[in-house]
């Protein structure tokens, strides 16, 4: 039986007050005429909700935001701990700014999200750059106006991490930063705890919000004229679980669905080991619901799903993909894969190679395993060098590219209705996605982005297309 998190807390009076005052210390304190921010987000769509958070609560206090941060008042890092890669970017980056704060003192240089779970690199990144003055974890994301509040005021460095993790802090304002896609965070944790994943130890236990609140946000984004809205969390499979409403995923996401308006629903991440028939004819049916679902498999070994702790085995995999496949034409499946796990045999890697040739995925993420402290994974023998590793992911890569191409080059000739996305940089082209997520690029002017159009498959590439404007 999941634990019930039954304490739903707003962002209370209190923390908007410290909005106020910081306000007041930065008009005296600001370099230009406002003061500016720069708000730097690693990871996964979790992180970029939060950095929208963020950015919400420095609206409200006054900062306008700029993408780079040579004239930033205000900087901060919200990190991403998902594998090494992304850590070593972050110590870079904060390494690099020494000669900025050294020349602008008083400026605030800040580091939150999921590496300030971790307390041996919070302890060390604190330590490395005494030049950092605020360090605060996930959890403690609804006390950030009182924490840049402490720092601006008191002088001292400020450091909270590790703090309760068990509510849900409703009303923190947001500043999002697409005017036509938005995320929209459905549950916050996880419990899952598969061998290899910092996650859970990052971001803490699963909760879900109340569905009337979730309805609420989308109708709104829907009516601000939102095209494309992602509904965020671990494992969305087994949201509801720690309501005291009896409500599923499935449920859910059919009354969002039932909202009017003209837009596209998508919803990640989606876990194997709860995804139901339920959710697979709810897609099906649904007017809104993109044709994509993505389902990380991680491996396509039985003996690795075991050691992984994924509770799924792969013909169980197989059974929800065929399914899927049945009932919904033309679906658009993605998925997250591993390579190298420890102990992991070529013989093992080979069954990942005949899952994905058997599936045939739009698109994978593709990772070669990176060991996390803390977690049961990096305990394990890993006898497999890195090279061999690399041979490996090499090769996948390659099966990959000749299944999307294959993929791809069977939708010229069609029609797509895609979202246009964005400018490509030259000759007008313009970016846009189709329904099952795949990059389509169109000669047009570039007041159609953010709006939904019709485009004729002309060429396919390895991962993309082109095609020309279908005009009315
Ligand atoms: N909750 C999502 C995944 C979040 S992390 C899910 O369960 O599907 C995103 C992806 O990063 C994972 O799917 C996994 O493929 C990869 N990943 C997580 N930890 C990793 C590690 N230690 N090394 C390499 N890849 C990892
Ligand atoms: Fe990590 Fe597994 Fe949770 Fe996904 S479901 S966040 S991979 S522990
Ligand atoms: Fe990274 Fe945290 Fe997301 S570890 S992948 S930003 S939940």
């Amino acid at each position: 039986m999941a634990e019930k998190f039954s304490t739903l807390t707003d962002f209370n009076e209190t923390q908007s007050e410290y909005l106020n005052l910081i306000f007041e210390i930065m008009e005296k304190r600001k370099r230009g005429d406002k003061p500016v921010a720069y708000i730097h987000t690693y990871g996964c769509q979790q992180n970029v909700a939060d950095g929208e958070n963020i950015k919400g609560m420095l609206s409200k206090a006054g900062f306008v935001f700029e993408d780079k941060p040579d004239n930033a008042d205000f900087i901060l890092f919200n990190t991403c701990a998902v594998r090494e890669h992304a850590e070593d970017r972050v110590f870079g980056n904060v390494g690099a700014l020494k000669n900025l704060k050294r020349k602008y003192p008083n400026i605030i240089i800040a580091l939150c999200g999921c590496m300030m779970e971790q307390k041996h690199i919070a302890d060390r990144m604190y330590k490395s750059f005494p030049y950092v003055n605020l360090v605060f974890g996930t959890h403690a994301l609804h006390l950030f106006p009182e924490l840049l509040y402490k720092t601006l005021s008191g002088g001292k460095r400020v450091y909270l991490r590790d703090n309760d993790d068990s509510m849900i802090h409703e009303g923190i304002p947001v500043k999002r930063d697409g005017s036509f896609k938005g995320w929209l965070p459905i549950m916050y944790g996880c419990n899952n705890f598969c061998t290899y994943c910092i996650v859970p130890y990052v971001r803490g236990r699963e909760r879900s919000r109340e569905k009337d609140i979730i309805l609420k946000e989308a109708k709104e984004l829907i009516d601000l004229g939102y095209k494309d809205i992602t509904l965020l969390g671990q494992n969305v499979n087994s949201y509801g679980k720690t309501l005291k409403e009896d409500v599923n995923f499935s449920q859910l996401i059919s009354q969002v669905d039932s909202i009017d308006g003209d837009y596209w629903l998508r919803f990640m991440t989606s876990h194997p080991k709860d995804c139901t028939k339920e959710l697979i004819d709810t897609i099906a049916s649904s007017k809104h619901i993109s044709k994509h679902l993505h389902l990380p498999f991680q491996s396509g070994s039985d003996r690795i799903l075991k050691l992984m702790n994924r509770h799924y085995d792969r013909k169980k995999y197989l059974d929800i993909v065929n399914y899927a496949k049945s009932k919904i034409p033309d679906v658009s499946l993605t998925s997250d894969v591993i390579v190298g796990f420890p102990g992991e045999t070529y013989e093992d890697f080979k069954e990942t190679i005949s899952l994905i040739r058997e599936v045939e995925f739009t698109s994978l993420f593709t990772f070669i395993y990176s060991p996390r402290v803390g977690t049961p994974a990096a305990e394990m023998d890993d006898p497999i060098s890195a090279e061999e590793k690399s041979m490996w992911f090499r090769e996948l890569l390659d099966v990959q590219e000749e299944i999307a191409s294959k993929r791809c080059g069977s939708m010229v000739g069609t029609t797509q209705k895609v979202l246009v996305e964005s400018e490509k940089g030259k000759d007008d082209i313009l970016n846009c996605r189709t329904s099952g997520n795949i990059i389509v690029e169109t000669k047009a002017p570039k007041e159609l982005i953010g709006t939904f159009q019709n485009v004729k498959i002309t060429k396919a590439g390895n991962w993309i297309l082109k095609g020309d404007l279908v005009k009315e």
